[in-house]
């Protein structure tokens, strides 16, 4: 059976963008609507062309040059900021006009000082006029959670008599809960008249963490568009973000039987794009694709992971276009990855002598955050050369062990090594390639695992596991 196909209304380039720090000029909105297009979004809310010469500018050098998605512009419902969106459009191949008005009781009384019967005229009116520019028109009700639900039912009932495609169901505030907001888009469901011709929409705010929970919830009650941000930014807390619907739906297919057109191996690079255009840094715990969504620190997950990834990891980064999963190594690190590491750097231990690097690099991890690979170096130096720990514990005060000038002199080989292993080189026979994290220099371990998540990876077992019996005791042993 056929899975009702879910359209993704991507509005990174207008809600997004109205995000502190977050504006763009034209060619950098260009540069992202490219992206957009290429990662597969439905829609590109490409901006509010009334807003200022700038955004006008950057939908219509968008509807110019992007031509698969729908390009749509938003616009208060009023004829002037329809008649300049529709100009805007008018090189779209497929244009949409976004009329929105707030319906809720707060904001007509205090922001727009209307009546709702005012209300209703105006929403009816704006849409009619949009319908004899565009035949693709889409209606939001600012605010429609916080709005009477029967003068809810009133408005949609009107907008979609005047001609409307979509109707969009903004959580402006972030103040729904998943239930209620699932139970709304049913309501709506069930007492509109006309409804089943148009497409219901989410279009939900963060506020309190629940932005793709409730676009799920609306998706669960009859919702078929999503509206959506690339790293989730928006207004105050942000939008819905685009990659966790895109892979929640993905992911848990068993809970949510809808497809969407997306590529889900550009997210990453659709979110790196963003984060370097804007200049604002995705959260490193960011679902999907912050840098730690695919890094693992504890010993027993990096334990866990090097046998089969299935074990911590959902999804693989390559999915989403993260090149490998991580292991950082840091004070919960274990044998494991650390062997691993110094496999990396070209030096093989026998179990005493792991032990001994394993040692000291607990005692340095305790003390400073982050491990550097020539941290690793040094321990590796003085387990070889049997130098103490304390002859070699200074703290340097950019954070690690001080470096080459301290090393005795069997460390110059060490530090080829390091290049060699961050280089393209593939050392292990286990496909496990190294890198050194380039945006920190700390000691991580990249698996790129070819399978991955497809079976079990005993054969991608370190050689020195040789002398393990068991998996209790591999699993002890690598904490
Ligand atoms: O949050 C909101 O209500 C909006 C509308 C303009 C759709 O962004
Ligand atoms: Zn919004």
């Amino acid at each position: 059976m056929d899975r009702p196909r879910i359209t993704i209304f991507d509005t990174t380039l207008r809600d997004g963008e109205q995000s502190p720090g977050c504006s763009m000029n034209v060619q950098e909105k260009l540069r992202l609507a490219r992206q957009l297009d290429r990662l597969g979004v439905d829609v590109i809310e490409a901006g509010f062309p009334i807003a200022s010469d700038g955004d006008f500018e950057a939908v219509q050098s968008i509807a110019a040059s992007v031509r698969r998605p729908i390009i749509a512009g938003l616009a208060r419902a009023c004829k002037g900021d329809v008649d300049r969106a529709w100009q805007a459009l008018q090189r779209a191949a497929h244009p949409r006009i976004h009329v929105f008005l707030a319906t809720s009781d707060i904001h007509l009384q205090y922001k727009l000082r209307i009546t709702r019967q005012q209300c209703l005229e105006q929403a009816r009116e704006a849409v009619s006029h949009a319908k004899s520019l565009c035949s693709d028109v889409e209606f939001s009700p600012e605010d429609a959670t916080r709005t009477d639900v029967g003068f809810l039912c009133q408005v949609v009932e009107a907008v979609i008599a005047a001609g409307t495609t979509t109707v969009n169901i903004p959580d402006t505030v972030g103040y729904s809960m998943p239930e209620e907001y699932g139970n709304l888009i049913g309501t709506l469901k069930e007492k509109v008249a006309g409804i089943d011709k148009v497409t219901i929409s989410t279009h939900c705010h963060n506020d309190l963490g629940l932005a793709v929970a409730n676009s799920l919830a609306g998706v669960q009650q009859g919702a078929r568009q999503v509206e959506c941000t690339i790293n989730g930014i928006g207004e105050r807390a942000g939008n819905a973000s685009l990659e966790e619907i895109v892979m929640a739906m993905k992911v848990r297919r068993d809970r949510y039987a809808y497809e969407t057109a997306l590529t889900s191996e550009h997210l990453f690079a659709s979110s790196q794009m963003l984060a370097e255009i804007t200049q604002v840094p995705v959260q490193p715990n960011k679902a999907i694709t912050g840098r730690n969504a695919f890094a693992h620190e504890a010993g027993i997950h990096q334990d866990g992971m090097l046998k089969n990834p299935l074990t911590y990891e959902i999804m693989t980064p390559q999915s989403v276009g993260v090149p490998d999963s991580r292991l950082v190594l840091g004070k919960h690190s274990g044998r494991h990855a650390l062997a691993l590491r110094c496999e990396q750097l070209g030096h093989q231990f026998e179990r005493r002598e792991l032990d001994d690097v394993y040692r000291r690099f607990v005692v340095l991890a305790d003390r400073i955050k982050k491990v550097q690979d020539s941290d690793l170096i040094e321990l590796i130096c003085q387990v070889k050369t049997g130098t103490t720990v304390e002859a070699t514990k200074a703290v340097s005060p950019n954070n690690g062990v001080s470096s080459a000038k301290k090393l005795p002199a069997a460390a110059v080989p060490f530090q080829r090594a390091v290049s060699a292993a961050a280089g393209a080189g593939n050392p292990h026979p286990a496909q496990i390639s190294a890198q050194i994290s380039a945006s920190t220099g700390q000691a991580t371990v990249s698996i790129g695992f070819a399978g991955h998540h497809s079976g079990p990876h005993s054969d991608r077992r370190l050689d020195h596991h040789a002398d393990h019996h068991g998996e209790q005791e591999d699993y002890l042993w690598g904490v």
